[in-house]
């Protein structure tokens, strides 16, 4: 790398820290010290950590291991506690430091951060820099769905955004057909993370798959038609799942037909597939998936973002919050993919039916329990991030991973068939 495009690099890297940084703390503004501590789900520290857990990261990979800054003065005293394998969820809450502290942390380790900044080696660093900006990008969004639940639980939480979109005709399913043959899946650019690498290639055969996500006037549907009362369209280990949980509808529903045209929100894995079952399609396969959204048969090549090579902004997509919630899943038409996609990034993560698993050639980077830790055959792939996801965490490769159980998110899904439906 020439010293010109090592600059470069180091600008583009700043902006994206300090706007991702900016982002961060605007969600984090104005909460009270219960809020900050109070631990809303079982399967979600407390917000507070989230903010501990961002600095003290950055700290060990670029303060320490790169810049080679001494354990000493980077708070070991917290080191086990915003550790994501330290204590257990419960107990961090009452662990946190006083906000003040926090926030001491926060900053002094992103100005030295950034001091480091002006004078590494970028050329050799760059792609653990991005991780890292990834990283807090990743908490942000988790940070955004537990203050999502505690709004949910009553609490006078809200968003920092507006709200309110027009209301519009019910729309139809509709689907595409995508035409046999190989793609390319995955990614190997330097802002990959490790469970995109390698990209390979791919043969599917010709399937369809909806133009838009699920929309709560088609789940509507579903739900008068007794889809939670109906076994038959449920799998095994789905209805397992719901006569242990017993649940009537999405977690985010709201049974105004105002929000027709709006993206289900908040379903498990298990309700997704009995939608799916019930209209006799399926759930896609994240290959199936990836290649709707990807892929430009025309010139035979992958796209980085479903239209192009752009990054996510708000006229393509509903990212980063600028709306404050979701949308209908016609309102971005020139966030269309190749194939004619709607809302492939942004407004609602898509739940897949593929495991997390591996690509072969998987190394993990920067630690194993990025990715490694969960190829556990607990885990499936969701795709495309939600209205508030991070544009620099969003791509078509992008691949994050919850148990099937799992509705406590910002997720929805499309269907795939077969044959013409
Ligand atoms: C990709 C959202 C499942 O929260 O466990 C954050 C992201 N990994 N720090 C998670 C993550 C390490 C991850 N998800
Ligand atoms: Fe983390």
């Amino acid at each position: 790398m020439k010293n010109a495009s090592a600059q470069s690099c180091k600008q583009h890297l700043l902006r994206g820290f300090q706007e991702c940084r900016a982002s961060t703390l605007a969600l984090f503004e104005n909460l009270d010290e219960a809020t900050f501590r109070k631990q809303v789900h079982p399967e979600f520290s407390p917000v507070g950590w989230h903010l501990g857990h961002i600095a003290m990261t950055e700290g060990l990979w670029i303060l320490e291991k790169l810049a080679g800054v001494s354990t000493s003065t980077l708070y070991p005293e917290y080191r086990k506690l915003f550790n994501a394998d330290g204590l257990p969820k419960c107990d961090r809450g009452p662990n946190l430091p006083p906000i003040p502290e926090l926030y001491d942390i926060v900053h002094s380790i992103r100005d030295r951060v950034l001091a480091y900044l002006e004078i590494a080696p970028i050329e050799k660093q760059e792609r653990l820099w991005r991780f890292i900006l990834q990283h807090e990008c990743l908490h942000y969004e988790t940070t955004a769905f537990i203050l999502q639940l505690r709004k949910q639980a009553g609490q006078k939480y809200r968003f920092p955004f507006p709200s309110e979109q027009p209301t519009s005709d019910p729309l139809k399913a509709e689907m595409i057909e995508i035409p046999a043959g190989e793609f390319e899946m995955g990614n190997n650019s330097v802002a990959a993370m490790d469970n995109e690498r390698p990209a390979h290639r791919v043969y599917l055969d010709t399937y369809w798959i909806d133009r838009y996500p699920v929309t709560c006037g088609q789940y509507r549907q579903f739900m008068a038609d007794g889809g939670y009362q109906n076994e038959s369209w449920w799998s095994e280990a789905g209805w397992k799942w719901l006569q242990e949980h017993p649940v009537s509808q999405p977690l985010y529903w709201d049974d105004s037909t105002q929000w027709n045209n709006y993206p289900v929100s908040g379903v498990s894995l298990y309700e997704a597939d009995a939608y799916a079952r019930y209209l006799g399609k399926q759930l896609p396969t994240e290959a199936q998936w990836e290649k709707a959204a990807s892929w430009d048969a025309k010139i035979g090549r992958r796209r980085t973002y479903p239209w192009g090579e752009e990054m996510p902004s708000s006229d393509r997509c509903n990212c980063h919050g600028i709306v404050g919630q979701t949308t209908p899943v016609n309102a971005y038409p020139t966030g269309q993919s190749a194939y004619g996609l709607y809302d492939t990034l942004g407004n609602i993560w898509e739940w897949t039916s593929s495991l997390f698993e591996p690509y072969d050639g998987f190394i993990w980077y920067p630690y194993p329990g990025y990715s490694q830790a969960y190829f556990d055959n607990q885990h499936r792939v969701q795709k495309g991030g939600s209205w508030i996801a991070h544009p620099w965490l969003m791509r078509v490769s992008f691949r994050s991973w919850y148990p099937p159980e799992t509705r406590h998110i910002f997720v929805s899904f499309r269907c795939v068939s077969s044959s013409p439906l």
